[in-house]
């Protein structure tokens, strides 16, 4: 099977898990690696995934997007609790397309849109009053229009070059198959757990 239908369709499963089991199937750690080859991880929430890869979206000017700047590789994993699953993926990593990005912004909240143009993200913030302040500014900019997508705010698509499903099994006996991506096809293979 190819991983991401597999993907897909554990996915489709995850979603229809109750929000009191499975809070959030879309939460995702992914890792980034700085210049001097420090890693990071933080949560952030998939938007899209594809027989291209799996998108995310994040300020440009972001440790995380600086990172992805200067090294174009990325790492996610998803943990489903409920379904007593682990999935990694690892890959490079690319710019969504303008259109997909202007598409997906013009979806999400307004409250979203201004916080994308208020919020400096990952830069030092001196007080909550500061962040208030910016968000009323860009209200007042913005009143009665329709907001932008900010040019310092996309997304970035993880191309996988493998993807792991782990799965609880009794006795710690679990089981894992990693598929790795080999031209225009995945071998598959299990390792042990
Ligand atoms: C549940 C959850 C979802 C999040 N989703 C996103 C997201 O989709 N994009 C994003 O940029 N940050 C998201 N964040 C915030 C990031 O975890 C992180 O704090 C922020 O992006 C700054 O990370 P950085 O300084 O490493 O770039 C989310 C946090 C949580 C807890």
């Amino acid at each position: 099977m190819d991983p991401i239908e597999e993907f897909r369709a554990l996915f489709a499963l995850a979603q229809a898990v109750d929000r009191a089991r499975l809070p959030d199937p879309t939460a995702m750690s992914l890792a980034t690696v700085s210049p001097d080859g420090a890693p990071s991880v933080r949560i952030v929430l998939l938007k899209g995934v594809d027989e291209r890869g799996f998108v995310f979206y994040t300020n440009l000017n972001s440790r995380k997007a600086r990172e992805l700047a200067a090294t174009p590789l990325a790492a996610l994993c998803f943990y489903w609790a409920a379904l007593e699953m682990q999935i990694r993926v690892e890959g490079a990593v690319e710019a969504v397309s303008d259109a997909e990005a202007d598409a997906y912004f013009a979806s999400r909240a307004r409250e979203s849109q201004i916080g994308a143009w208020a919020s400096l993200q990952s830069e030092e913030l001196v007080s909550m009053e500061e962040l208030r302040r910016r968000v009323a500014e860009v209200e007042e900019c913005f009143a009665n229009k329709p907001v932008p997508r900010p040019p310092h705010w996309s997304g970035r698509r993880v191309k996988p070059s493998s993807i792991e499903f782990w799965r609880a099994g009794e006795f710690r006996l679990h089981e894992r198959r990693r598929y790795e991506r080999d031209g225009e096809h995945w071998t598959l293979r299990r390792l042990f757990p």
